[in-house]
């Protein structure tokens, strides 16, 4: 194989309760690029459609994330990339990660696959450091495992694939402004209480448990964050409004789309989902803030071929 299409899903990074350790990918957001083999031992961006963001391979998250694939390689080639992005950059559902871990992935399939998703992560994560300064996990490992991850360690980096019950649906609105990453980690404080610390674990596990129980209700119980979310929601206009009301409207939980400012819904069921994205629109609609709106199930499989 010479030349590969791929889908790069958007993902969740945080999930709530798990930040900087879960995340989980989406079906019906994501963007498309082509990968292609050249001679030339090197990455050269040829093509970015949708956003303007930079060709040169040192500056753009695909371009890092495909330089350390290709040191870790003896292929003596290298790879030309044409993006179509559709994931609109400081949205908070993970744009630079579609960008890495699309190309990556889409490169180990045009080489045979001599990489794990491990590795692939591992590349996929420079990536996240130079969109974020953090070579941060959380969108990447979704991305590249699909349904939910978990990074149990940084050092050394363990993920660990969690299951998804089938009838879990994702709603994420955009108010249309954009946060950067970076920005939203420099407000976050670095020590967090004893009491904090009991709250969020006992939140992540009882959240990981009732995703292996397919446990909607334990999964909505524990989908709370006393931490970052405080801090980084006044940040987002009317988050508050927006996440009663999707709780009013059935939500099982809601909360700040990896560092946001996208909020995302999870619920049982599609016509739930479907509940819950009439009732942010309107909240929005009612104070004037312009959005986009997706309502997605959680993607199993990751990175895609479509071509
Ligand atoms: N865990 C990261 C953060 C995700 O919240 O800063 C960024 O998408």
């Amino acid at each position: 194989m010479e030349e590969i299409k791929v889908f790069c899903p958007a993902t969740i990074a945080n999930v709530s309760c798990g930040f900087d350790v879960l995340g989980l990918a989406l079906d019906s957001v994501g963007d498309e690029m082509t990968v292609r083999k050249i001679p030339e031992n090197t990455i050269r961006i040829t093509k970015i459609l949708g956003q303007d963001l930079p060709l040169e391979t040192d500056n753009n998250v695909s371009g890092v994330a495909g330089l350390a694939l290709l040191a870790k390689s003896d292929y003596e080639g290298g790879f030309e990339i044409e993006i179509d992005k559709r994931i609109k950059p400081g949205s908070g559902i993970g744009s630079s990660a579609a960008s890495s871990a699309g190309a990556v992935w889409a490169m180990n399939e045009l080489l045979g696959k001599p990489f794990s998703n491990l590795e692939l992560v591992q590349f996929a994560m420079q990536g996240e450091k130079l969109a974020s300064d953090v070579a941060h996990a959380d969108n990447v490992a979704p991305a590249i495992y699909g349904g939910f991850t978990l990074v149990r360690s940084y050092d050394p980096l363990d993920i660990i694939p969690i299951s998804t019950p089938s009838e879990l649906y994702a709603t994420v609105i955009h108010p249309q402004i954009e946060i950067k990453t970076s920005d939203s980690r420099k407000i976050l404080r670095t020590t967090i209480s004893l009491a904090q610390g009991i709250q969020q674990w006992g939140n992540l596990g009882g959240l990981i448990a009732g995703l292996y129980q397919s446990d909607y209700d334990l999964i909505g119980r524990s989908l709370h964050d006393h931490i970052v979310e405080p801090i980084r929601s006044i940040l987002i206009p009317a988050f508050d409004k927006i996440k009663a009301n999707s709780i009013e409207a059935g939500a099982l939980g809601c909360g700040i789309s990896g560092s946001g400012p996208s909020i995302f819904a999870l619920s049982k069921g599609e016509a739930n989902a479907q509940k819950v994205a009439d009732s942010m629109k309107e909240t929005y609609k009612n104070i004037g803030v312009a959005f986009d709106i997706h309502i997605s199930k959680v993607n199993t499989q990751g990175v895609k071929k479509i071509a």
